[in-house]
């Protein structure tokens, strides 16, 4: 006989997500209790604007403004908090805890910084904090890491993690769209955050690797220890340069075990055009895995959007109410609020190859005074490349450098020795050029 278990939900916060959430859990109720065996049903949804909430879709007699009486129900046994934001929505989820509900979250911003307190407040009261939606959409990455790959021990995660910057570069490269258009369209598709500057500026990106780096490697990161940076301040004429040297520009976001912990950023990054992550386009989302046993494994799937991150939703309710999520958080031993602070690793130590962009005079030893520089730092050159200009056409002209394997310290040290040269122009333009990482023997 199945065992069919009954679990009542109710939703905080009546967006995107919450009403794609909504939306399964009363039109597919019956095909969910079939195919899971559990029987969940949706008690109430908590929101600012009835009036919205039913333009929506929700329906009238589910819709409350009264988030303590819905704690007080009980006939509500998980409370999914979809407000997104850090003080709202962090008091949402101590108070459902408080009132003894399981969480459901797909808010990374949250976990990321706040994350181990909640943790040990749900731990401390015998509930569970599930958050499969945080990372990676529809793509059953935490669940990868906890539980599918628990014989692994992991190398190095590269993933692109944030739908609108990676939708927003496609775009741009596929279909020559302006950023500000492409951005604007992403928005219009229920990708971008409520502040899209968290996705562009790189920030939603770090909140995840941040969750997705506890459960690998069992270290809590701290914001400030991951070099982050933004595809808002990529200039287009790099993602052209890029692809003439036969690069794609993605939106990584990378963590890597090294001799003294772990190492962190977030950054547009080169990829050559058969790497594993260059054909992740639009809205999608990927994780590659490198494990010890398993070597490289690649999740892919929607990483944005309300369907597929309300279906992550629905299945961390799904295994709340089979018992099955209570007990993986229990003896799982990464977990946030299990984890020790990783020792301090300087990202500059970074070892890759780059891309440059100099602004140069176009006159006699302008390269011979460039590549003196570079070999003074021990940077290696790959190749060069400067377009022909018209006779006595502009002043300055982009001259576009790849680089052997080098320390970005290094680089650093000799682009600003580079950039207070008479001969160069305004600061130049580095992006690391990331190849696929060594599979560890399997
Ligand atoms: N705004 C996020 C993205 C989706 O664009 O990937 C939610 O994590």
């Amino acid at each position: 006989m199945c065992l069919i278990r009954a679990v009542g939900v109710a939703i905080v916060g009546p967006g995107t997500v919450g009403v794609a959430a909504s939306r399964i859990l009363l039109e597919r109720a019956g095909a969910l209790r079939t195919r899971t065996g559990v029987a969940v049903e949706l008690k109430a949804v908590v929101g600012r604007s009835r009036s919205r909430a039913i333009e929506r879709g929700i329906p009238d007699r589910l819709f409350t403004t009264d988030l303590d009486a819905v704690l007080a129900r009980d006939d509500v046994q998980i409370v999914v908090e979809l407000v997104g934001g850090l003080d709202t929505a962090g008091a949402i989820v101590e108070r459902a805890l408080g009132a003894g509900k399981h969480v459901v979250t797909a808010n990374k911003a949250l976990l990321a910084e706040r994350g181990a307190a909640l943790f040990a407040q749900a731990r401390a009261a015998g509930l569970s904090i599930a958050f499969e939606a945080s990372c990676g959409g529809g793509i059953p990455i935490v669940r990868a890491l906890i539980d599918g790959l628990a014989g692994d021990e992991f190398e190095a995660l590269y993933g692109i993690l944030n739908g609108t910057s990676n939708y927003i570069l496609t775009q741009m490269i596929q279909r020559s769209e302006s950023y500000e258009r492409a951005l604007s369209d992403a928005q219009a598709q229920g990708l971008a955050e409520a502040d899209p500057t968290l996705d562009v500026g790189g920030m939603d990106s770090a909140h995840k690797l941040m969750i997705l780096a506890a459960l690998a490697f069992g270290t809590t990161l701290s914001i400030e220890r991951i070099a982050v940076s933004g595809i808002d301040r990529l200039d287009r004429l790099d993602v052209d340069f890029g692809m003439r040297l036969g690069y794609v520009i993605k939106p990584l976001a990378v963590v890597c075990r090294t001799d003294g912990g772990v190492t962190a950023w977030v950054g547009p990054a080169f990829v050559a055009r058969d790497h594993p992550l260059a054909w992740v386009n639009g809205p999608f989302n990927a994780i590659s895995v490198y494990g010890t046993t398993t070597g490289h494994s690649l999740y892919y799937g929607r990483g944005a959007g309300g369907g597929p991150t309300a279906g992550a939703v629905v299945a961390d309710i799904v295994s709340l109410a089979r018992g099955s999520y209570q007990t993986i958080s229990r003896s799982v031993a990464f977990w946030p609020d299990r984890n020790v602070p990783s020792r301090p690793v300087d990202h500059t130590a970074i070892r890759t190859r780059f891309y440059l962009r100099i602004l140069v005079q176009d006159r006699p030893g302008v390269l011979a005074n460039l590549g003196a520089v570079l070999a003074e730092h021990s940077v290696s050159i790959a190749s060069l490349l400067q377009t022909e200009q018209a006779e006595g056409g502009v002043e300055l002209v982009p001259v576009v450098i790849t680089t052997h394997v080098c320390s970005e310290v290094q680089l650093r040290d000799a682009l600003q020795q580079i950039d207070a040269l008479s001969i160069t122009g305004a600061s130049s333009v580095i992006v690391p050029i990331v190849d696929e990482h060594p599979e560890a023997p399997v």
